[in-house]
């Protein structure tokens, strides 16, 4: 009974929040975003359609579109009767709740001089990591270096990034039974599926898919591989690994809170379960490590996103082995990432992509020196880009 009561007093205290407090640490920044419409569960969609030509003469389009996911899971699960079942559904990768999301996702076609017709039907869809939205594949700082959008483009491929839910333009629901892993990669599976079958994207459908996912995107598509093996042709998967000792510790070290306490007057109408780093200093010790240039590090706080409750909780459960997916696989990582490769000693810990893809027809793992979690952002990230170049080339892409 007296447990029973300590959750519900947990559970209606996250219900009202503020429930963290903000450690002392450095002062609450103000991003330079546009405000966004949170706390939003939109059925109705806003149609945003907008077109632009970037400097690389790519054409760029950021659409919003609906998916709509179904609960998989065969209990009616909700925060008034919060139990211990929750955990472990989500321990099963089910989705918890039936919804229809607005999705936001830019498409860069590029320019006629780049286009290479052997890839007239290859997409390159980009899905990003937590407290990242789809941004972080056309970073505007140096993009000559660090955009991998325009080189890509530049090599004639066509690019698809998303923001997952509860970040970027894509709609916030519930950050605890909706914004889980679970339900990105439900999500994931019906973006695919979209791309292959419908003309909402580019005016043409779709026949080979690149899946390039970095961190909780690159988790996403191993769970997806595992799931749907027929839903994507080949995988990128940049700052991940199999070794789960880190995680948490590196996780919690990122000193994330709730946004809503961290900035109240930009983020007070955020529900409690979105979070972010509350300070510089931690963001650094998520994200970067050894060789990066300091300039960069202010873009990447100044761009960051929300991760969730429902994030965190669920995303080692989708660390899982493909034993289905036949295309090949790259894995790049950092030798000092913190959060995948045991901090600053990188052993063995990548090559089990080799162990997770049994029947991939092609590995080829890159661990990158000095370099942290967040590979593209640092002096390696050039590197990185034309290492997922040449492995898809190599492989007839
Ligand atoms: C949404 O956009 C499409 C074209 O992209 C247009 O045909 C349609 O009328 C729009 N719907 C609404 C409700 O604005
Ligand atoms: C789930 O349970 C809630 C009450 O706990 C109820 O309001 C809701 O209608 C139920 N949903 C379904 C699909 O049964
Ligand atoms: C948790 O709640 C759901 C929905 O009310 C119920 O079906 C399930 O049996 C409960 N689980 C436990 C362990 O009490
Ligand atoms: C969301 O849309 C706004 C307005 O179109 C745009 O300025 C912003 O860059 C978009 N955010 C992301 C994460 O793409
Ligand atoms: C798709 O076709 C429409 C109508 O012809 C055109 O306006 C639009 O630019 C095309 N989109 C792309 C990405 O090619
Ligand atoms: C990065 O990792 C390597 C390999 O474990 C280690 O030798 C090096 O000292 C680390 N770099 C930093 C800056 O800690």
């Amino acid at each position: 009974m007296r447990s029973l009561l300590l959750i519900f007093t947990f559970v209606t205290s996250v219900l009202a929040g503020p429930w963290i407090q903000v450690p002392p640490l450095g002062h609450a920044e103000t991003i330079e975003l546009p405000p966004k419409a949170l706390g939003h569960n939109k059925r109705t969609l806003t149609n945003v359609t907008t077109t632009e030509t970037t400097a690389w003469g790519a054409t760029c389009t950021e659409l919003h579109f609906p998916i709509s996911v179904k609960r998989t899971t065969p209990y009616n699960l909700t925060l008034e009767n919060y139990n211990v079942t929750i955990l472990y559904e989500t321990a099963k990768r089910h989705v918890l709740v039936s919804n229809t999301y607005e999705i936001a996702g830019r498409l860069c076609v590029p320019a006629p001089q780049h286009r290479k017709r052997n890839l007239d039907d290859t997409i390159q869809v980009l899905v990003h990591g937590a407290t990242f939205n789809k941004i972080m594949w056309d970073l505007p700082y140096k993009p000559e270096k660090y955009s991998y959008t325009k080189r890509v483009n530049e090599e004639g491929y066509t690019t698809f990034a998303f923001d997952l839910i509860g970040a970027g333009n894509s709609t916030f629901p519930n950050g605890l039974m909706e914004t889980n892993t679970g339900t990105f990669v439900e999500i994931t599976h019906q973006v695919i599926q979209k791309l292959r079958t419908t003309t909402t994207f580019g005016n043409k459908t779709w026949k080979r898919i690149i899946f390039g996912g970095f961190s909780i995107g690159g988790i996403v598509a191993n769970s997806l591989s595992e799931k749907y093996p027929a839903d994507v042709d080949l995988l990128l998967l940049h700052g991940i690994s199999w070794d789960i000792t880190w995680i948490y510790p590196a996780f919690l070290a990122g000193l994330q809170a709730s946004a809503s306490t961290i900035d109240p007057q930009r983020w007070g109408g955020i529900e409690p379960f979105y979070q972010t780093q509350t300070t510089r200093a931690s963001r650094i010790a998520a994200c970067f490590h050894g060789d990066y240039e300091a300039e960069i590090t202010e873009w990447d706080w100044r761009l960051r996103d929300f991760d969730s409750l429902g994030a965190a909780l669920t995303f080692t459960f989708h660390l899982v082995t493909a034993p289905k997916f036949k295309g090949p696989v790259f894995l790049g990582i950092g030798e000092n990432d913190s959060t995948f490769c045991g901090g600053e000693k990188c052993s063995t810990a990548p090559y089990d992509v080799v162990k997770r893809f049994p029947r991939a027809k092609v590995h080829n793992v890159r661990v990158y020196k000095n370099t942290g979690h967040l590979v593209l952002f640092h002096k390696t990230g050039p590197q990185l880009i034309e290492d997922s170049l040449r492995f898809l080339k190599e492989n007839g892409f």
